[in-house]
């Protein structure tokens, strides 16, 4: 038997979203981001010190720079760890991966603290956040349950998630899919093209820390159709920037397009409905626990999704120990 660690988390979906690096080794953003973490899509991955690094990703072994990702990542915590040990990384998805719906979110939070855990390694939340941030930025705010914001920050120390409050916000998204495969351009590579680019990266920073300013008044209000208009307009922005780049990067689809419009409409109908999107055409749609189905079954009318789920406001990251054999 060798000893194992075991860690589950879940995706996050930003509001204010995440969207540009000043720091690409370091994983620094240009500007902090905040977002809710929801309760589906969980991944699951367990590492146990071994005799070579090896990863899997849904059974299958992971190779090329999926697999360099992983390495990378295990030499940062052998370095805090002051440890040589090999080890392996198995891991899980419970949705689909790189499709916009945030897996390296929920997968380098959850390899950060079952690497952690493996090697020894006793971190606060601040320190794992920051641990989970050198995988993959948004991973960051995956540590925590519920709101989270992501501070810029201006060094490795100071770049970290935290939680935030919103008292008497019950809020849910409908994940509404439209495409399931893999994105065409990584967020990675998007983001740098835009930052190297496009004329409205200034712009967008900007008018990032604005929206910030304005969702965090609104979340302490606990007004959910302010925290929707900002993070509704905050997504399209990030998506006016990308467009800016050269050559453009554009996720959205008309699939995506028709969402947003029914997104729209549900709103002149008097419903509080706003979407969100990432790196991909699927659209998250915020609304009140009390309104999801109703704006389930409005997308699901569309017919152009291959699959609508209601998601709530999830746990952050949880460990636990075992053994595999
Ligand atoms: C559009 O965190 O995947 O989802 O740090 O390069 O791994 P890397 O990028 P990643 O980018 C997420 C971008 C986004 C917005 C967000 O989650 O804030």
């Amino acid at each position: 038997m060798t000893p194992s660690s075991t860690a589950v988390a879940h995706p996050n979906i930003a509001l204010i979203k995440y969207w540009g690096k000043r720091d690409d080794r370091l994983i620094l953003p240009a500007t902090s981001s905040l977002s809710l973490t929801l309760d589906v899509h969980p991944t699951t991955t367990t590492v146990a010190l071994a005799e070579a690094d090896s990863a899997s990703l849904d059974g299958a072994p992971m190779t090329g720079d999926a697999l360099e990702r992983v390495v990378r990542f295990l030499d940062l915590v052998r370095e805090l760890a002051g440890s040589e040990a090999r080890a392996s990384v198995v891991s899980t998805n419970a949705g689909p991966t790189a499709a916009g719906l945030a897996s390296s979110a929920s997968g380098f939070a959850a390899l950060a603290a079952a690497a952690a855990h493996a090697y020894g390694l006793d971190l606060d939340e601040r320190a794992l956040s920051r641990l989970a941030r050198r995988g993959s930025g948004s991973a960051s705010r995956s540590i925590y349950p519920g709101f989270a914001q992501w501070h810029a920050g201006s060094d490795d120390e100071s770049s970290f998630a935290e939680p935030v409050e919103a008292p008497g916000i019950d809020a849910a998204m409908v994940v509404a899919v439209v495409d399931g495969g893999p994105k065409h351009v990584s967020s990675r590579a998007a983001m740098r093209e835009t930052v190297r680019t496009s004329p409205f990266f200034a712009a967008w920073i900007d008018s990032s820390a604005v929206d910030l300013a304005d969702l965090r008044a609104a979340l302490a209000a606990g007004d959910l159709p302010a925290v929707g208009d900002v993070a509704e307009r905050n997504a399209m922005r990030m998506h006016a920037t990308m467009l800016g780049a050269e050559p453009p990067v554009r996720y959205l689809s008309p699939a995506s397009v028709a969402v947003l419009d029914r997104v729209r409409q549900l709103r002149a109908e008097g419903v509080g409905a706003w979407a969100t999107m990432d790196a991909g055409p699927n659209v998250k749609v915020l609304t009140d626990r009390a309104d999801a189905e109703r704006v389930r079954a409005a997308v699901a009318e569309l017919g152009v999704t291959s699959s609508l789920l209601v998601a709530g406001s999830g746990p952050g990251v949880a460990v636990r120990e075992g053994a595999v054999a």
